[in-house]
This record gives structure tokens, C-alpha cells and sequence, in this order.
């Protein structure tokens, strides 16, 4: 009843004439896929990919957005510079701008309700590094840095947000969470988000896996209940792999 939603997160990869070249080969890749398709490009890139993808059923997201709409803020960017540009989604404090850009979960929260009020879709990156794991705080971690993510948006606003569940000991470092740790910590989620705003609501919200999800991997992982998709990093940034993710059930 979800449709599920793969997007690539490429980072700090690509020049404008790069995104270009992937995003032609990308394009006949994936034009079957029943999944939505994002692709999620440095803020140089959202102009060329919007070109690029018109049109086509892939759809072009940031990495970051500014939670003000205009101002003296040197460096950032509004999401209404953003979807002028041609972005529909943009990643959310994702653990790269939590651990080495000083993002908190209130700075998470001030950027989703921005995003949201400017008609962007967020995709809010959640999940524990390797010593709250084993620590045993991961459900209640993500459970907080949910519920705070959300705090302020309507009910039916929150039924139109992604999720992307990341655990950070899994992201880039070819580690896995298992099929069955990552549909449960997903689930674990899903259900903080039904106590707040309703099953409905909860049953409604998308929530992606990611950390090293590839061609190889994204069967079984997709193949939970609870799992809606994928945010890719590395496998996003060549074609035939991330059409491979995007494809994985054909
Ligand atoms: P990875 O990155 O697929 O390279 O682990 C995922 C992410 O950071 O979103």
C-alpha cells in the first residue's frame, strides 16, 4: 500500500556536466521502475538534473536546506531557492551533517518544518552509531530523534514525510544492519509515530533503510514488511548499480 522510494544521496560527488552524464544513462534504467525514483544532488547539480530528468519519472532532491527564508546567513540555502531550482525532496540532518557540521535534533526539526512549509518533500535521516547500539539505546534514540524531527507539523502533513532509518556503524563501511535489525528498528519507528499522530498516519509514512544498501543486498532487505525503500549512498553513484537497487524487484 506504500509505494516504495529509492534515493540516491550522492554526497559531495558530481560536477554539473558529471550529473548530466550519469542522470542520461540513469534515465532509461529506470523507467520501469514501480518504485518513486530520487535523486538527491549537490545544490550545483539541482538545476542540470531537473533539466536533465524532466519529464522522466526520476525526481531530483538537496542534501540540506537553510530553516530561514531569506536573510544573512552566507553559505545556506531557503528551500524556496531550492525548489525554484528544480528540487522536490531534500535529506534532513542526515549523520554526516549531525556528526561533523554540528546538527542537532532541534536544527533537524527547525529544517523539516521549513522544507514542509515550502511544499518540499523532507527525508529525515535517523539512527544510532555503533557504541548506542550496543549500549542498548537504539530504540530510544530513534524513537526521540523522530518524534522531535516531527514536532510542530500537522498529522497530514507528517503522512507525506520520509523516513530514512541510517544506522551510522553501516554507513560507507560495506556493514549491514540485518534484514531482520533494520525492520525492526523501522517498526519501532512506525510505532512512536502511531502513539503520536494516529495508525493512519503511521501507516501512511514512508521509512527508508540505509547504510551500504547495493545491488546484492537490496532483495532481502526490501523484502520486510516494514521497509519502504532505500537511501544509497555509494551504489547511487554509478548507473547500473543504483538502477540495480531501484530495480530490485524485477
Ligand atoms: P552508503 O551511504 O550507502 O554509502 O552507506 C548511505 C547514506 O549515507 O545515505
Amino acid at each position: 500500500m506504500r509505494k516504495p522510494i529509492i534515493a540516491g544521496n550522492w554526497k559531495m560527488n558530481k560536477t554539473p556536466a558529471e550529473t548530466e552524464e550519469l542522470l542520461k544513462e540513469l534515465k532509461p534504467l529506470v523507467a520501469e521502475a514501480n518504485a518513486t525514483v530520487v535523486v538527491c544532488v549537490p545544490a550545483v547539480d539541482i538545476a542540470t538534473a531537473a533539466r536533465v530528468c524532466r519529464g522522466s519519472n526520476i525526481k531530483v532532491g538537496a542534501q540540506n536546506v537553510h530553516f530561514k527564508a531569506s536573510g544573512a546567513y552566507t553559505g545556506e540555502l531557503s528551500a524556496e531557492m531550492l525548489k525554484a531550482a528544480g528540487a522536490k525532496y531534500v535529506i534532513i540532518g542526515h549523520s554526516e551533517r549531525r556528526q561533523y557540521f554540528g546538527e542537532t535534533d532541534e536544527t533537524v526539526n527547525l529544517r523539516t518544518k521549513a522544507a514542509v512549509a515550502a511544499g518540499l518533500i523532507p527525508i529525515i535521516c535517523v539512527g544510532e552509531n555503533k557504541a548506542q547500539r550496543e549500549a542498548g539505546y537504539t530504540n530510544a534514540l530513534v524513537e526521540y530523534q523522530t518524534l522531535i524531527a516531527l514536532e510542530g507539523l500537522e498529522p497530514t502533513q507528517v503522512r507525506h514525510v520520509v523516513i530514512a532509518y541510517e544506522p551510522v556503524w553501516a554507513i560507507g563501511t560495506g556493514l549491514t544492519a540485518t534484514d531482520e535489525q533494520a525492520n525492526e528498528t523501522i517498526g519501532v519507528i512506525r510505532s512512536a509515530i502511531a502513539r503520536k499522530y494516529g495508525k493512519g498516519v503511521a501507516n501512511a509514512v514512508r521509512i527508508q533503510y540505509g547504510g551500504s544498501m547495493n545491488p546484492k543486498n537490496v532483495k532481502g532487505l526490501m523484502a520486510q514488511e516494514e521497509i519502504d525503500g532505500g537511501l544509497i549512498g555509494g551504489a547511487s553513484l554509478k548507473a547500473p548499480d543504483f538502477s540495480l537497487v531501484v530495480n530490485y524487484d524485477k
